[in-house]
């Protein structure tokens, strides 16, 4: 081989290990950021739940504009769950999704997806609802967390 031929060679070992590692790099990132994405998600439920959960134990005021927001909130909040599992996100550390999600997608978008529309169907009552209906309609949004939770996070 000549020398230029072998430092031809040796750039392109060069270049393909360092695309190589690139992509790699990129990868794990890019699944370390969907977990801590779609944590975030899931603290913003918990937030806007919160204040509903106090209403509904009549620790806070019924309040039907705040019901209505966080309803809301909560719907929308819903609609962005699944994008937080691409493929190649699993088994990350510190995340306690389990692999099922990866294998049956299709049951845990219908689970986000009953989330949205316990919240939607909430949102849409707030401005005519009593304030005892209120337990009942948040009690539904908290067993579609629960569901979802039972099947596809780790204790
Ligand atoms: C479609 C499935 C699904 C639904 C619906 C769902 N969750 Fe979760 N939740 C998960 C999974 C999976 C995790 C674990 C995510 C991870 O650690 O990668 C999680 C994690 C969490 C966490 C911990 C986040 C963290 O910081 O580690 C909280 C809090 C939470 N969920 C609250 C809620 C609340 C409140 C609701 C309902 C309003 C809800 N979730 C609805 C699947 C769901």
């Amino acid at each position: 081989m000549t020398g230029r031929n072998s430092r031809l060679l040796l750039s392109a070992i060069v270049a393909g290990a360092i695309v190589t590692a690139g992509g790699l790099g990129a990868m794990a990132s890019d699944a370390e950021d969907a977990v801590k994405y779609r944590q975030g998600v899931f603290q913003g439920l918990k937030w806007n739940i919160g204040p509903l959960a106090a209403m509904a134990k009549g620790e806070a005021d019924f309040d039907a504009a705040e019901v209505e927001l966080r309803a809301q909130r909560i719907a929308n909040l819903s609609t962005t769950i699944v994008e937080g599992f691409p493929e190649g996100s699993d088994g990350v550390a510190g995340s306690d999704a389990l692999p099922e999600i990866w294998e049956d997608k299709d049951d845990f978008l219908q689970k986000a997806v009953a989330l949205d529309e316990a919240a939607t169907k909430l949102s849409t009552a707030a401005a005519t609802l009593e304030a005892d209906q209120l337990g009942p309609m948040v009690g539904a949004i908290g067993q579609t967390c629960k569901a979802c939770h039972d099947d596809y996070r780790a204790e």
